[in-house]
C-alpha cells in the first residue's frame, strides 16, 4: 500500500470506530466520567482480578441503570460493551483513588459492533452458551408449538463473565442443538437483580394480563428475596413488570427460585421454591395473591447445604400404568460429587402436598458439572424435558474462558423405571432431537480387550460416539479418553456390580475440578451385564448416558487440546469394545 492510502485508510479505520470521540473526564479521585459516544456501544476493557466498581448509566440527569464492572487495571482480559442511546453518559464510581491510572482509559474505545464469534477453543458447538459474559443457571424454559420455538432464559451477566449483575438473558431455538441470541429478556429493577425462576403460558388469561401472557415468576434479590412477576404480549421476547411486585415473601434469607406449575388436581397455578434447606408450594387463581399449600424436606434427602431451583412433575413409570411424582431440588454444596449437585425425590402429589416414598438420597446425574436442573414447560407429546447447567459452583468463576462463562448440558427427557428390586429411579436420556447431530462416520472399531489394553485413534473433534461393551470373562472395563499432552478423563464400568466410576484429573482449573474415584450408584443393573453408551463430545464438555436411561454422567473438560484416543483395558480376562464416532452434523 502507499503511503497515503495507508494514511486514508488509518484515518478511515480511526474515524469509523470512533476512537477519538470518547469523552474522558478524570473527576477527582475515584471517580471517571465517559461520554461523548457517538456509536452503539462504549467497549469497556475488563480485568478478572480486580476490585469492582459501579458503572452508572445517565442521561440527562436521570440514572438508567447501574451496574458493578471489573474495569482494567494493569492487564485487558476481554472487553464488554456497554450499550449507550442519546447521549447516555457512564459515570464510574470506585473505591480505588488511582481509577484514574488504570490501562482501562487507554484501552476503552466506542463501536457499532461488537465481535462475538466463536474464537476461543473451549466454545461449545453444540451446547448452549451465552454469546459473551457469564451464564449460571437455565431460567424460564418453555415450548412454544405455535411456531415450533424453544425459549430459553438463563442467569446472565452482562458486564463480566462472573458472577454479577443478574439479569435473564434469552436465546431461543427451532431444534435445541442451533440458538439464536435475543439479547437480556428481563433486567433488574427496584426490588433487587433477577434472580432464577420459570414462566409459563397463561392460555385462559386468568391473570387478566392478556391471552396466552407468558408470565415469568422470579426471585427478585435485593435487600431480602421475594418473588415477582412480569408478563409479555409478545410470545416471550420482552417483558413488563407487573405493578404490584413483589408477589410472595417469607423471613428466610434464602426464598428463591420460584417453578410455576398447572395444578390439574385443583385447577389452578401452584408454584414450588426453595426455603432454606426446604421447598414450599404455593397456589393461586390468578399469578399475584398465592396461599402457602405445603412445605416438605425435613428429614429427608441431602442437607448439607442450601435447597435451590427445585421443580415437580408427573410421570409415568416404564413398562407400567402406574405414574408417580417427581421432585428435584439442587443442593449447593454438599453434592455427591463436592459442590453443587441434583437430587431428586420420588413420591406421590395431592395437588397441596408432596409425599416422598423414599427418605435416602437420588443423585440425578453420575457427574460433576449438573446443576440447577429444571424442565420445560409445555414440552410437545407430554414429554418431560429438563437442562441443567453444566459446571459447579466450586470453581465456575474460574474456568479457562474469557469471553463467555459456562455452558448448559443437552436437553434430557425424563423417565422412571422400577429396578430389579423394585427401587423406582429417574431414567435420563439425551433427547431425541439429538438424533440430528450424528453426522458422517469417523471411526468404527470393534476389538476384543484384555489386560494389556487397546489403544484406538480418534478424531479429535467434537463428536458424538455409541460405545458398547460386551462381557466375556472380564470385571471390568476401563475407557480412558486422552491426549498426547497426558490430559485424561477415564471412567470405569463394573460388569459384575452394574456400576460406574469416574476419574478426572484437575485440568489445571482447581483441586476441586479433579474428580477422583468416584462410584455411582444406583447400580445400573440389567439382565445381561454389557452395557452401551451414547457418548458427546464437545470443546469443553463429555456427557455419557446409558442408552437405557439408567445413568447419565456430565462433567466439564479443558483439555489443552481435544482427546485424540481412548484406550480400553480389561482388569482380566476379556470384554468387547465396540464403537462409532461420528462427526457433528450442524445443518
Ligand atoms: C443457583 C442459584 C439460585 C439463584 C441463582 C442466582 O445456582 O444460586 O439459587 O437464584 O443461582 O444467580
Amino acid at each position: 500500500m502507499k503511503a497515503t492510502a495507508k494514511l486514508v485508510f488509518l484515518f478511515l479505520l480511526l474515524f469509523s470506530s470512533g476512537v477519538y470521540a470518547l469523552d474522558i473526564r478524570f473527576s477527582g479521585t475515584g471517580n471517571v466520567i465517559v461520554s461523548g459516544c457517538k456509536s452503539r456501544y462504549i467497549i469497556l476493557p475488563i480485568e478478572e482480578s480486580v476490585e469492582e466498581c459501579t458503572a452508572e448509566i445517565i442521561n440527562g440527569c436521570i440514572k438508567k441503570e447501574s451496574f458493578t464492572v471489573r474495569l482494567a487495571k494493569n492487564n485487558v482480559d476481554y472487553f464488554v460493551p456497554v450499550l449507550v442511546r442519546g447521549g447516555d453518559v457512564l459515570n464510574i464510581i470506585s473505591a480505588d483513588d488511582r481509577l484514574g491510572d488504570y490501562i482501562c482509559w487507554k484501552e476503552v474505545y466506542e463501536s457499532d459492533t461488537f465481535d462475538t464469534s466463536n474464537k476461543e477453543i473451549y466454545r461449545p458447538v453444540y451446547h448452549h452458551s451465552p454469546l459473551y459474559g457469564w451464564m449460571n443457571d437455565p431460567n424460564g424454559m418453555f415450548y412454544d408449538p405455535v411456531n415450533g420455538l424453544w425459549h430459553l432464559y438463563y442467569q446472565y451477566n452482562p458486564y463480566g463473565s462472573v458472577w454479577g449483575n443478574m439479569t435473564w438473558g434469552h436465546s431461543v431455538s427451532s431444534d435445541l442443538i442451533h440458538w439464536e441470541n435475543k439479547g437480556r429478556a428481563i433486567n433488574a429493577d427496584a426490588w433487587g437483580m433477577i434472580f432464577s425462576g420459570s414462566a409459563v403460558v397463561d392460555t385462559a388469561n386468568v391473570s387478566g394480563f392478556g391471552r396466552n401472557a407468558v408470565i415469568a415468576m422470579y426471585t427478585s434479590a435485593g435487600k431480602s428475596q421475594t418473588q415477582s412477576i412480569s408478563y409479555s404480549l409478545d410470545g416471550g421476547y420482552t417483558f413488563i413488570p407487573y405493578t404490584n411486585n413483589p408477589v410472595l415473601t417469607d423471613s428466610n434469607p434464602d426464598f428463591r427460585d420460584p417453578k410455576l406449575f398447572y395444578n390439574r388436581q385443583r385447577g389452578l397455578w401452584s408454584v414450588i421454591l426453595s426455603c432454606g434447606q426446604q421447598v414450599k408450594f404455593y397456589s393461586s387463581k390468578d399469578f399475584k395473591h398465592w396461599t402457602f399449600d405445603s412445605s416438605f424436606g425435613t428429614g429427608y434427602g441431602c442437607h448439607d447445604g442450601v435447597w435451590e431451583c427445585p421443580d415437580l412433575f408427573e410421570l409415568p413409570v416404564k413398562g407400567t400404568k402406574e405414574k408417580l411424582w417427581v421432585l428435584l431440588v439442587n443442593i449447593n454444596p454438599g453434592g455427591v460429587w463436592g459442590g453443587s449437585a441434583t437430587q431428586y425425590f420420588i413420591g406421590k402429589y395431592d395437588g397441596y402436598k408432596f409425599t416422598s416414598i423414599q427418605k435416602d438420597v437420588k443423585w440425578m446425574d453420575a457427574g460433576k458439572d449438573h446443576y440447577a436442573t429444571v424442565s420445560f414447560y409445555g414440552a410437545p407429546d407430554g414429554r418431560t424435558m429438563a437442562m441443567a447447567w453444566m459446571s459447579n459452583w466450586q470453581y465456575a468463576n474460574i474456568v479457562p474462558t474469557k469471553q463467555f462463562r459456562s455452558q448448559n448440558s443437552l436437553v434430557r427427557d425424563l423417565g422412571l423405571y422400577k429396578d430389579i428390586n423394585g427401587v423406582y429411579w429417574l431414567s435420563v436420556l439425551p433427547s431425541k432431537e439429538y438424533d440430528k447431530l450424528s453426522g458422517e462416520k469417523l471411526n468404527k472399531f470393534e476389538s476384543k480387550v484384555g489386560s494389556d489394553g487397546v489403544v484406538v485413534s480418534i478424531k479429535d473433534a467434537p463428536s458424538v460416539f455409541n460405545l458398547d461393551l460386551k462381557n466375556i470373562s472380564a470385571g471390568k472395563a476401563k475407557v480412558e479418553l486422552y491426549n498426547d499432552d497426558n490430559d485424561t478423563i477415564k471412567f470405569v464400568y463394573d460388569f459384575k456390580a452394574s456400576s460406574f466410576l469416574l476419574e478426572r484429573g484437575d485440568q489445571n482449573v482447581s483441586a476441586d475440578f479433579a474428580v477422583k474415584e468416584f462410584v455411582y450408584i444406583p447400580k445400573i443393573k440389567q439382565k445381561y451385564s454389557d452395557v452401551s453408551f451414547d457418548v458427546f463430545l464437545d470443546n469443553c464438555s463429555l456427557e455419557i448416558f446409558e442408552t437405557h436411561g439408567r445413568m447419565s454422567s456430565t462433567n466439564l473438560i479443558f483439555p489443552k487440546k481435544m482427546y485424540s484416543h481412548i484406550r480400553f483395558t480389561s482388569d482380566k480376562g476379556y470384554f468387547t469394545a465396540n464403537i462409532l464416532q461420528r462427526a457433528v452434523n450442524l445443518k
